[in-house]
């Protein structure tokens, strides 16, 4: 067993005590007069897996964000200095109100939720995250949708100087992502701003990220500064690279394997040595909300 420094509340509390003490603490803030500053209000979702989350400590230092390099603590070492604030995202294509918008007023109006989700990536390990966020729908809904949009494009941040994983040449970066309209109006699909109920972690995308759960976790792009609504599918990033691996749905599916390994379990970050191997759900357990979706479609081909 590693030696632990000290133990984060995350660590030790499950979910429901989690909630509860959250309430407690901003009823206890609240009575003596002080605003619960860092605590983000966010209400809780239908949508929430009951399964119990990751700590924070998994959350933030096991991470795929290529931009700060390609070891999985490279974005917990090397993500501290990028700057988030100021942060724009320009929105632009067929929508009525292009624009940049800074991310306060990205986030204006929009209610925010506490979605725990299941997160699977395609090398075949999962978490559970309790992300905070709101439905990428509301956005797209205040920007306006132009008649003959059918997809949206997400592009990263592009600086070098902060994020040293760009300085390679293995990405043609910035790191590009892309959806169909119904994929990014689907509840299920938001914009995180945050988890565990505080701002969300550099290593995790901030300050805003997409998170589409039934998904491989590559569809779900940090640090967004781009969203452009389009009529053709947009380039993404990892089709590019080795367009036979990862297509441009990359819905989570146990039945269709990767080139290179099997799509049928998974093993949960945190589950520890011993724990076995999981079993891959269809759309990665979100199949009764996004299975309509895709009628009709070969998955096999759509992959
Ligand atoms: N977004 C950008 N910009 N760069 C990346 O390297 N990695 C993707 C996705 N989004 C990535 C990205 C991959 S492969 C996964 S599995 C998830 O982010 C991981 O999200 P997490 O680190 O918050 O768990």
């Amino acid at each position: 067993m590693a030696w632990k420094p000290d133990l984060k509340w995350s660590e030790v509390t499950p979910k429901a005590a989690w909630l509860n003490r959250r309430a407690l603490m901003t009823g206890a803030l609240a009575a003596a007069g002080m605003p619960a500053l860092a605590r983000i209000k966010a209400n809780p979702s239908a949508f929430s897996t009951d399964e119990t989350p990751n700590t924070l400590e998994e959350i933030t230092s096991y991470n795929n964000f290529y931009e700060f390099g390609w070891d999985k603590g490279d974005a917990a070492a090397l993500s501290g200095n990028l700057t988030l604030d100021p942060w724009s995202v320009e929105i632009g294509g067929l929508v009525e109100r292009p624009g940049t918008y800074d991310l306060a007023d990205v986030m204006k109006g929009q209610p925010l939720e506490e979605r725990i989700y299941r997160l699977r990536c395609v090398e075949a390990w999962s978490m559970v995250i309790p992300w905070i966020g709101f439905q990428l729908s509301g956005l797209l809904d205040r920007v306006g949708v132009k008649p003959g949009a059918k997809h949206v494009a997400f592009q990263t941040l592009l600086r070098p100087e902060e994020m040293p994983g760009q300085n390679g040449r293995s990405i043609d970066w910035p790191y590009v992502e892309g959806l169909r309209l119904d994929e990014a109006m689907h509840p299920l699909t938001i914009l995180a701003t945050g988890l565990y109920g505080e701002d969300l972690p550099r290593p995790n995308g901030a300050p805003i990220r997409l998170v589409v759960p039934w998904k491989y976790g590559f569809k779900s792009i940090k640090s967004i500064v781009k969203i452009t609504l389009t009529e053709q599918q947009p380039p993404t990033t990892w089709n590019l690279l080795q367009p036979q691996e990862y297509g441009f749905y990359a819905n989570v599916n146990p039945t269709v394997d990767h080139p290179r390994w099997s799509q049928a379990t998974e093993r949960r970050i945190g589950g520890g040595l011993f724990a076995g191997r999981e079993e891959t759900l269809m759309f990665n357990g979100y199949a009764d909300q996004v299975a309509g979706l895709y009628s009709g479609m070969d998955l096999r081909t759509n992959y």
